[in-house]
């Protein structure tokens, strides 16, 4: 199964209305009530979101300005006070929320806990109180290198309580990945666990932590806290290391939430581009709590009863603003889930569903895909009738892995909500509002209220209906990323400098290919430039390329992606060798491993292939399109003239 074409999305005609039951109890009830919200946010936005933000949330202190733009930087509720992590517990504690179960964690080998509201503000306290003591102030950021459990989220929440703002490092990186990125955010202190479950194997994230470490080569990190989760032998760096249980024991449970600046940094997430070193994406706090706030409760019609699980890794956007700090300040139920889909326990999603009754579901297309090939005898084998609503999100879901997610998991009877958005984007972008908006398989339909999408060319001009073109978005929204963390130069070059409207306005466009159809809704296509979406996972061909490079047989790497059946998409590189090295099965495998070593296995190419030289333009340039039709087998088309070397060519196709 494979992305989406332009074809077949122009076939795609199905139309599915919302369920009458479920709009009568929806927060938005009907395409009328969410057109009206549109305009009415569309024609002031900055009322819009004020009225929402002192709606939903609690504010120590009122701000004085909604939005200040000078773009493309701009400041929401300015001067306002706020704490993200009071609204996510605090708030609830006076309610009949304080016994709610606020935080349920299915664990890998069998185990499970369950946190109230009560329980888990009392841990995220006394978490709070030793990181003071260990001298983090606010402002200072810390390294978040975990597995999925619970203290993952008090780890952020207690940072976010003190202000200091983290950087989660998804697990799955490697000591290289996460050193660069502990440098480049100047972290402060790291906190990890001695190993975690990933499939059915321990991952050693603290040995991964010690040689990140090594040679003082984060000369700003003090302290490493360690989270006994696995028990196996590491080592602790005397003076350096600490247990997490040694330090929380008898440490006061009393810590209030510091008054933040809404505009001050909640955190930094680093995420891959199409030039350089990932990016530190910089979100700060009133306008993120604000957005993953009100985008969870209507995108996913969030109700109080409700259990809520997403699947992702708090290591991604999707887990900072979707298992943490979206549903909890909703003060709703949400599962964490130290799991994945897998051969060996084909079935265990889908328990955890039964077990716990589950709501509402979201997940990627690339788990969709597994599920599928896995066979719906195992979803038909657990009571799913719990479920009312399933989300999709990370990559374009083909209306065949819609159609399938609709019918053998929601039972035709839950609404599908495709979710597109980015790890700039705070949150959902475009998505159904589920008791409003009528669905069509392969389609997020609308934008959310107050977001202004458009499709249009380089200069900024709307395209026609049907006709392809880049998704840009208008107008700043309360949840869109700050600046690029320690460089504000490369956040205009990224994100606002590629559509150059002739009226000199500033159009945020993050490099995705997309189109609208005749009844306004959006289908969107894929990176258009060099991202590749390997599973749900983000990857900047530039980076694989430099983690090739950086082997000492390699002359010359370049990375496309190629359409793979499960992961969406898979790595493909080409290689040229230094002259004192020999292409082999050998250093084939070699060099897969150098990747991961240099990046994680996230980042492992499915395949490499050896190359006499890369097929360039007369200036030099790889032609990068050559290869992406060499890769997937496909005819070579469009215009070669520019080749320099045409036998370069003819020699990869030759021996394709
Ligand atoms: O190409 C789009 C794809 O994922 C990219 C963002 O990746 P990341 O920042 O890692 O965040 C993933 C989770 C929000 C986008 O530029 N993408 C995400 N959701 C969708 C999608 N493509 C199509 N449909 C979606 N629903």
């Amino acid at each position: 199964m494979s992305q989406p074409t332009i074809e077949s999305i122009l076939q795609e005609k199905r139309l599915f209305q919302p369920p009458a039951e479920f709009s009568q109890n929806a927060h938005i009830k009907s395409l009328d009530e969410y057109q009206q919200l549109y305009d009415k946010a569309k024609a002031n936005p900055e009322q819009f979101w004020a009225e929402l933000a002192e709606k939903e949330l609690h504010w120590f202190q009122k701000w004085d300005t909604v939005l200040d733009w000078q773009p493309p930087f701009a400041k929401w509720f300015v001067g306002g006070k706020i704490n993200i992590s009071y609204n996510c517990l605090d708030r609830h504690l006076t309610t009949w929320r304080r016994n709610k179960a606020a935080l349920i964690w299915e664990g890998e080998p069998g185990d499970s806990r369950t946190l109230t509201y009560a329980q888990l503000h009392r841990e995220v306290c006394q978490f709070a109180n030793v990181l003071k003591q260990l001298g983090v102030q606010k402002g200072d950021r810390v390294g978040i290198y975990m597995p999925m459990i619970p203290e993952a989220a008090i780890a952020m929440l207690a940072c976010a309580r003190i202000g200091a703002p983290h950087t989660v490092v998804f697990g799955g990186f490697s000591a290289e990945a996460l050193r660069d990125r502990l440098i480049d955010g100047e972290a402060k202190l790291v906190i990890t666990a001695d190993g975690g479950w990933r499939k059915d194997a321990i991952v050693a994230l603290k040995d991964e932590v010690d040689k990140a470490l090594d040679n003082d080569a984060v000369p700003t990190i003090e302290n490493v806290l360690v989270v006994k989760r696995t028990s196996q032998n590491i080592h602790m760096e005397p003076g350096r290391d600490h247990w997490w249980h040694d330090l929380q024991q008898g440490v006061s449970a009393d810590c209030p939430a510091e008054p933040m600046d809404s505009e001050d940094m909640l955190f930094i997430l680093y995420t891959s581009g199409s030039t350089g070193k990932p990016k530190g994406v910089v979100h700060t706090t009133g306008g993120y709590n604000l957005y993953t706030h009100i985008t969870l409760k209507w995108a996913f019609d969030l109700q109080d009863t409700d259990v809520y699980w997403c699947t992702a890794d708090v290591g991604w956007i999707t887990g900072h603003s979707y298992i943490v700090y979206g549903p909890l300040s909703n003060g709703a139920t949400t599962l964490m889930y130290e799991g994945a889909p897998r051969a060996s326990n084909p079935g265990a999603l889908w328990e955890v569903v039964e077990k716990y009754g589950v709501n509402i579901f979201y997940t990627a297309p690339t788990a969709i895909r597994a599920f599928i090939k896995m066979g719906e005898h195992h979803p038909k084998a657990r009571n799913l009738s719990s479920l009312r609503l399933l989300g999709t999100v990370g990559e374009p879901i083909n209306p065949e892995a819609w159609m399938w997610y609709y019918r053998v998991i929601g039972g035709g009877r839950c609404p599908v909500v495709d979710t597109w958005w980015q790890t700039e984007t705070g949150g959902f972008m475009i998505t159904p509002l589920p008791g409003a908006i009528p669905t069509k398989p392969g389609s997020a339909t609308f934008p959310f209220p107050g977001i202004l999408t458009d499709i249009v060319d380089l200069e900024g001009n709307s395209v026609e209906d049907n006709q392809g073109g880049y998704l840009v978005v208008k107008h700043p929204w309360p949840g869109m990323m700050r600046t690029v963390y320690g460089d504000p130069d490369r956040f205009r070059r990224t994100y606002w400098e590629h559509i150059q409207p002739k009226d000199g306005q500033y159009l945020y466009f993050a490099g995705d290919g997309a189109r609208k159809d005749e009844d306004g809704y959006f289908w969107v296509m894929g990176r258009v430039d060099d991202v590749i979406n390997v599973a749900g996972h983000r990857l900047g061909t530039m980076e694989i390329e430099s983690a090739l490079v950086s082997h000492p047989a390699v002359a010359e790497a370049a990375v496309v992606g190629t359409p793979d059946e499960l992961k969406g998409e898979d790595v493909f590189a080409f290689v040229t060798l230094e002259s004192d090295y020999e292409a082999s099965d050998e250093l084939e495998k070699e060099l897969k491993a150098h990747v991961v070593k240099e990046i994680g296995a996230i980042a492992r190419p499915g395949r490499i292939r050896f190359t006499d030289g890369m097929p360039k333009t007369r200036s030099g340039k790889i032609m990068r399109r050559l290869l992406r039709n060499l890769a997937s087998g496909q005819e070579v088309v469009g215009d070669t003239s520019t080749l320099e070397d045409r036998s370069v060519l003819d020699k990869l196709r030759g021996g394709a």
